[in-house]
């Protein structure tokens, strides 16, 4: 997951960065715990969970901000993702050196369950 949201998300939702709306996706426990408005994430109900709403345009304004939209399968990881429970991803951006180090933390791939 944190590969997605540091290519994608933390340029404007991190500690760095200021974190739009409060929302910090650079960090596992900030992630959880959501913006100024509270959580964004329905533990195991990604329908409910407003990050996939906004995702999915079905909230707005849409996120990605002024941005193109995350692609479907990238969407549909995020919501496995909720469904399982938004498990913790051990290897997760331990070192990740934002801004400058920015592609190499991109990398930092998450374990892929089918
Ligand atoms: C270009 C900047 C930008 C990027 C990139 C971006 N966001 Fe946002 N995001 C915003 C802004 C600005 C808002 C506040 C919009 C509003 O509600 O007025 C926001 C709002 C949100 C909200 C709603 C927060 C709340 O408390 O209601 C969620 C969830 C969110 N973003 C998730 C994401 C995710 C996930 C990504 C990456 C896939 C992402 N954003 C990428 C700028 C961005």
């Amino acid at each position: 997951m944190s590969a997605i949201f540091n290519k994608r998300c933390i340029m404007c939702h991190s500690e760095v960065t200021g974190a739009s709306k409060g929302l910090r996706l650079d960090d596992y426990d900030a992630v959880l715990a959501g913006g100024e408005r509270g959580g964004v994430l329905a533990p195991r109900n990604a329908a409910g969970s407003e990050l996939i709403r906004r995702l999915r345009g079905e909230s707005i304004p849409r996120t990605p901000f002024l941005s193109r939209p995350l692609p479907d399968d990238q969407i549909a990881l995020i919501e496995s993702w909720i469904i399982a429970g938004m498990p913790h991803e051990s290897r997760a951006r331990q070192s990740c050196d934002f801004p400058f180090e920015f592609t190499l933390c991109g990398q930092i791939s998450v374990e892929q369950k089918p």
